[in-house]
């Protein structure tokens, strides 16, 4: 039995590694799905091979008037708004903050940040027209502790954990929750492929094998947790934040191959 028929979610960075992954789950468990993305290109394929009750949309997360745009699309194509995901998200190239560009931190404050802002703000009137719902906002295990090389993604990610609880003291009585999903390493272009900028990606320093679980997360993981976070048996969390890593944040599990 489809557990999200009759509800729409909008998925930004819906062509990507998770993002997709989310968009695909949640057309199959019976909703509709708008892809909001950059990637005109992978977000029209995806759309065609889905099928009815799967749009694309031009959507740049850092640019207001492209959210307006987006919603309003989402209303006229499906009548409402239920849920938002918002799921976007760039990485900086490896840099001390010394050696960090003004324009590097700019840009992924931007996209990570802003775009998370934008999103709640552009999405809660469409939310409470449909008589409420719920945002996701994806965040980072690199949002709770610091990690070198990484500022301005780690304060991006740091500063939508202030921005989810904000949002869900704002929105609770709207009938709308909030909630943040921390992933630790999932395997997707994210860390496989180089930031702009780089030609290291994250995978080549990483290597799972010293924690709980040893293996990279997969984009199924996670969408897992979103499915439940969006569904009416977390009718009752908004404002908290799920870290979903395997074991990462609890350091290495070496005690064990030492006894
Ligand atoms: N992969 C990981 O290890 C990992 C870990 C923790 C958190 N995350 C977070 O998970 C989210 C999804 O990342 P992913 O792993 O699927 O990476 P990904 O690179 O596969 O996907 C990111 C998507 O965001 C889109 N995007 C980039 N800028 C955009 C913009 N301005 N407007 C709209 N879309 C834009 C890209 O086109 C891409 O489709 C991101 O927020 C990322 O920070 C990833």
């Amino acid at each position: 039995m489809p557990r999200f028929t009759n509800q729409t979610v909008l998925v930004t960075g819906g062509t990507g590694g998770q993002g997709a992954s989310h968009v695909r789950a949640l057309h199959a468990e019976g909703a509709n799905v708008v892809i909001g993305d950059i990637d005109a290109q992978r977000g029209a394929g995806l759309a065609a091979e889905l099928g009815g009750g799967a749009r694309f949309v031009d959507l740049d997360v850092s640019r207001e008037e492209s959210w307006a745009a987006a919603i309003a699309e989402t209303e006229k194509a499906f009548g409402a708004l239920n849920i938002l995901v918002n799921n976007a998200g760039v990485q900086n190239p490896p840099a001390l903050i010394e050696s960090t560009q003004r324009t590097t931190w700019a840009r992924i404050l931007d996209v990570n940040l802003t775009g998370t802002f934008l999103g709640i703000k552009t999405a809660a009137p469409a939310l409470r027209r449909a008589g409420g719902g719920a945002i996701v906002n994806i965040a980072s295990t690199m949002g709770i502790g610091g990690t070198a090389l990484y500022a301005p993604y780690v304060a991006s990610k740091w500063a939508v954990r202030g921005l989810t609880q904000t949002a869900a003291l704002e929105l609770g009585r709207d009938n709308i929750r909030v909630n943040a999903i921390h992933p630790g390493v999932v395997a997707t272009p994210f860390i496989t492929e180089p930031a702009a900028g780089s030609h290291a990606p994250i995978a080549d320093f990483y290597s799972p094998e010293p924690f709980a679980v040893p293996r990279l997360g997969q984009p199924a993981d996670i969408t897992a947790l979103l499915l439940f976070l969006i569904s009416p048996h977390a009718a009752f969390i908004t404002g908290a934040e799920y870290v979903i890593d395997g074991g990462l944040l609890l350091g290495p599990a070496l005690q064990r191959e030492a006894a």
